[in-house]
């Protein structure tokens, strides 16, 4: 049996000598130089490896090829090789990840350094690149210039498909490998613990970037061998971080404790090694880039991890998920998913789930992959779960959904305008808009969302603020000035409906908060761009679903969908609350009627009972059992704060 330093001696031996192989297929190596290095190494024995080394890094940088042997010069190949096709690079470099592989298994057992097979890490990076150009709205030449980092690089399989994502992505050919090398030049950082797997992952890349007569440069910088939990990545510097980190490796008590502490919420007192990645790799990622991990499916729903969904949705949303079973990593535990996740404010709302956990495979030829499922997979709140909801949610949701048409499919009767006061930037809105006393007769009032509660009258503030001679009162009220056109000119991009504002009655719909809260106007009043109107055919309508948004039950739908619960500046969102299920319209006109006597009452008390037998009501409108509402209850959390506080005073409700 070989001693660790022999072991690891013949390791780096076979793989410098498969590089120089593979090197010499693809027609990378100058005639007859593949003969002379094996046949020195022969005569040389082991003492070669270092020359071996020596004489590879050479090869990767064009500065230091005067050192190779002979009239060895790399750059003054020609063109005549073999045709470098992309999927011999490919499996060229997989080879060198292979033998790491197995190097990493005979040294260290249970290290969880599985790599990524090519069809995995295929499918991430080019979610990555095109998931990014899409929502940067970028042309595919920006791809070229997208840094990327790995974390845990190993032997580069999932740089090594970044690089051939860009390619892709620009459009550059087999005849050509300018934007492969550009890309392995400037823009890849990999970490790697294992100086065997970095020596891979620079070799590799150097192997899908040349072409005859045309090799490419890895800089030494780019791919580093480093301890990323000891000495983590920059925050916020990449445009893509990508990574398969190890898992299933329980951190031992004193590593990584720092970083433990940094993410307390996150982590949550477990030591998977994947997590900390995790983390840091969240951290690594420009607020408008994306961030591409495999890991243990379990991280997408199990409540042991939700601190850390927590932190991956506080600022990201998912991309793509895929679900892949146990197929890729059959030596692994656990089985795995890929998820791509891209910065909250460039993201899409909703994202496509793949399940291949029961797909059939088969590796004769081309591989088929039967995609059990792929649909748009609406987030669930309960949890910060990525997948399915919890049974009893899943069945209730599947129950409302196959009995009740959605709202949005309801258009025929009602109508959303997203069309609050709006302005282009800060210094427009503050030229037409002003807070707190009427500073002219004819300004007129706005009322934005934190000026109602569900079902007060948004008229009520206006008054208060309009007739108050106190200081104090109306303070907060806000004024569009009645000179606003005249003051910023027809072409500024400032938006005012005044017909829509007009219009009454309309149901007012308050844009931030993690669940809806809705009243009626009856009067036409102005709103801010912190207010979404409804539009219907029947006061009796309006006042029926502004009935429903209010009620718990529809709140903990919407909250299913949109788990913004918490977040500071939580945004109800049309096109979720268009998703969410809806009893018959009108069906219950004793509703109506109650929302009425709410509009109306100001005692607080009365107020409550009056909205807690709305919640009957509607959750019977629902046909929902009595567990089902309770479970739905809880879901939909206490009803918007300061409901007592504003109604005692009267003052802005
Ligand atoms: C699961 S492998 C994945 C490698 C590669 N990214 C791929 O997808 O094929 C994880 C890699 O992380 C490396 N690794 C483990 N701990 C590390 C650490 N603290 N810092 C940097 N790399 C580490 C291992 O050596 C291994 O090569």
């Amino acid at each position: 049996m070989l001693r660790p330093s022999r072991e690891r001696g013949a390791h780096l031996l076979a793989l410098r000598l498969r590089f120089l192989v593979a090197a010499d297929q693809l027609g990378l190596l100058p005639a007859g130089l593949l003969g002379h290095v094996v046949r020195t190494a022969e005569r040389k024995g082991d003492a070669d490896v270092g020359r071996l080394g020596e004489f590879c890094a050479a090869l990767l940088d064009r500065r230091r090829q005067h050192r190779i042997p002979g009239l060895v010069r790399i750059a003054a190949m020609d063109e005549d090789g073999l045709p470098a096709a992309r999927a011999l690079r490919r499996t060229a470099a997989e080879g060198l990840g292979e033998l790491c592989q197995q190097a990493a298994q005979q040294a260290r057992k249970g290290t969880g350094s599985y790599y990524t097979p090519r069809w995995v890490a295929d499918l991430v990076a080019k979610e990555c690149v095109r998931g990014l150009l899409d929502a940067r709205k970028c042309g595919p030449e920006a791809a070229s210039s997208l840094r990327t980092l790995d974390p845990a690089a190993g032997a580069g399989a999932l740089l090594i498909a970044i690089v051939d994502a860009v390619a892709d992505a620009v459009g550059e050919g087999e005849g050509s490998n300018d934007v492969r090398c550009a890309v392995v030049r400037r823009c890849l950082t990999g970490y790697e613990l294992d100086p065997l797997a970095a020596e891979a992952c620079r070799l590799s890349l150097w192997l899908v970037a040349s072409r005859p007569g045309r090799p490419a440069v890895v800089p030494a910088r780019a791919i580093l061998v480093r301890d990323t939990l000891a000495d983590p990545p920059p925050r916020r510097r990449y445009d893509i971080v990508i990574g398969n980190p190890p898992w299933g490796v329980q951190l031992a008590a004193g590593h990584a404790d720092g970083l433990a502490a940094s993410f307390p919420d996150a982590l949550g007192g477990h030591r998977d090694s994947f997590l900390f990645f995790l983390a840091l790799a969240a951290e690594a990622v420009r607020s408008d880039g994306a961030l591409a991990m495999v890991l243990p499916d379990a991280v997408l729903s199990q409540v042991r991890y939700e601190g850390i969904r927590r932190l991956l949705l506080h600022r990201f949303r998912p991309l793509r998920l895929d679900r892949l079973g146990k197929e890729p990593f059959p030596r692994a535990t656990a089985p795995a998913c890929a998820l791509c996740m891209i910065g909250r404010r460039i993201a899409p709302s909703s994202y496509p789930v793949s399940d291949l956990r029961q797909a059939r495979v088969s590796d004769h030829g081309t591989r088929t992959r039967t995609w059990h499922a792929l649909r748009d997979a609406p987030l669930t709140a309960a949890h910060h779960s990525f997948v399915t909801p919890p049974p009893q949610l899943g069945q209730i949701l599947s129950e409302l959904g196959a009995r009740h048409r959605t709202l949005g499919e309801s258009a025929d009767v009602f109508r959303f305008h997203d069309s609050g006061i709006n302005y282009p930037n800060a210094d427009l809105g503050r030229s037409i808009l002003y807070t707190g006393r009427r500073q002219h007769p004819s300004d007129v009032p706005i009322t934005r969302g934190r000026d109602f509660l569900p079902l007060t009258r948004p008229e009520r503030s206006r008054r208060a603020a309009a007739g108050s001679s106190s200081r104090s009162a109306g303070s907060g009220q806000a004024w569009l000035r009645h000179d606003w056109q005249r003051r910023v000119g027809p072409t500024s991009g400032v938006s005012v409906r005044e017909d829509l504002y007009r219009a009454a009655p309309k149901l007012l719909l308050r844009q931030t908060g993690d669940r809806p809260v809705a009243t009626i106007d009856r009067q036409g009043v102005h709103f801010g761009r912190s207010v979404i109107a409804v539009t219907g055919r029947s006061e009796d309508e309006l006042l029926w679903l502004a009935a429903v948004m209010n009620s718990s039950t529809f709140g903990a739908l919407y909250r299913t969908m949109v788990p913004e619960a918490g977040r500071p500046f939580a945004q109800v969102k049309v096109n979720k609350l268009k998703l969410v299920p809806l009893p018959p319209v009108g069906e219950d006109h004793a509703l109506a009627e109650l929302a009425r006597q709410v509009l109306r009452e100001t005692d607080e008390e009365r107020r409550r009972a009056l909205l807690a037998e709305i919640d009957e009501r509607v959750a019977r409108a629902y046909g929902l059992s009595s567990s089902a509402r309770e479970y739905l209850a809880a879901l939909a959390g206490p009803a918007p704060a300061g409901v007592a506080r504003r109604m005692q005073h009267g003052g802005t409700s």
